[in-house]
């Protein structure tokens, strides 16, 4: 008998995940997008699964498949991904690996924009989108009991990453670079920081398939699971 198969330390929890980046339409041809394949989160919504979460995986644009036993909710936009992490709750995890686009385009239009040799190429009127992660980790009755971000970084990574999880008021950060030659955004493999109230761990170089195994280990932990 395979014991890992068997250990469902998370039966009777809802885990909220996102993930993959999300589009911000300019017109009907054209977005606003980042690099984001969508496996990290697609991983870790797995990987709660296997240890017995009930799972919502909230999910911008990839060429990804729903995985086994994770119920998938597709959307495109951050304004999208808002309201379907809204509809989701309540939770007890929730786990935001989504690469939410920062701004969306006020003036985007629903006919396709033309170039003309003559006339200056049109201008993009940018807003901040919502901060997901931010508004799900405030202080109110459908608080998840852990809410877990992720800090995308090209420098100092430890640093920006420690700001970035007291100005987000998440209990824990996953940190990652994400610079150039890191190969993470799109990759098969990274290489994290852990940040929690406890401090900074540094966790090895693996696959993303393993870093959500570990990570939903992790999280059985603190909602009291023995250590494997
Ligand atoms: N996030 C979110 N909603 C947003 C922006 C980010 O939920 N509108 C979440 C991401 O899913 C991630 C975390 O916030 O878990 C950090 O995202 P990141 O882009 O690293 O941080 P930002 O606060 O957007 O700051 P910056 O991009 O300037 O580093
Ligand atoms: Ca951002």
């Amino acid at each position: 008998v395979d014991g890992t198969t068997l250990w469902k330390p998370l039966l009777g929890r809802h885990a909220l995940v996102t993930a993959g980046p999300t589009h911000e339409p300019i017109d009907p041809v054209r977005y606003l997008g980042n690099r984001s394949s969508g496996l990290q989160g697609y991983a870790i919504a797995e990987a709660l699964a296997a240890l017995g979460a009930r799972v919502t995986l909230v999910s911008g644009p990839t060429n990804l498949l729903a995985p086994a036993g994770v119920t998938l909710r597709r959307v495109e936009t951050a304004l999208e991904m808002e309201q379907a992490v809204r509809d989701a709750l309540p939770a007890d995890i929730a786990v935001c690996a989504a690469a939410v686009a920062d701004w969306r385009v006020t003036n985007a239009v629903t006919s396709k924009i033309k170039k003309s040799a003559d006339a200056m190429p049109p201008s993009l009127h940018l807003v901040p989108n919502p901060d997901i992660l931010a508004a799900l980790s405030a202080p109110g009755p459908h608080r998840p009991s852990l809410v877990v971000g992720f800090a995308a970084e090209t420098d100092d990574v430890e640093a920006n990453a420690i700001a970035k999880r007291k100005r987000k008021g998440c209990d824990w950060i996953v940190a990652n670079d994400v610079s150039v030659g890191t190969n993470v955004m799109g990759g098969t493999e990274n290489t994290v920081l852990l940040i929690t109230s406890d401090g900074v761990e540094h966790w090895p170089r693996m696959t993303k398939t393993d870093l959500a195994l570990r990570l939903a280990r992790r999280i059985a932990r603190r909602f009291g699971a023995p250590a494997l």
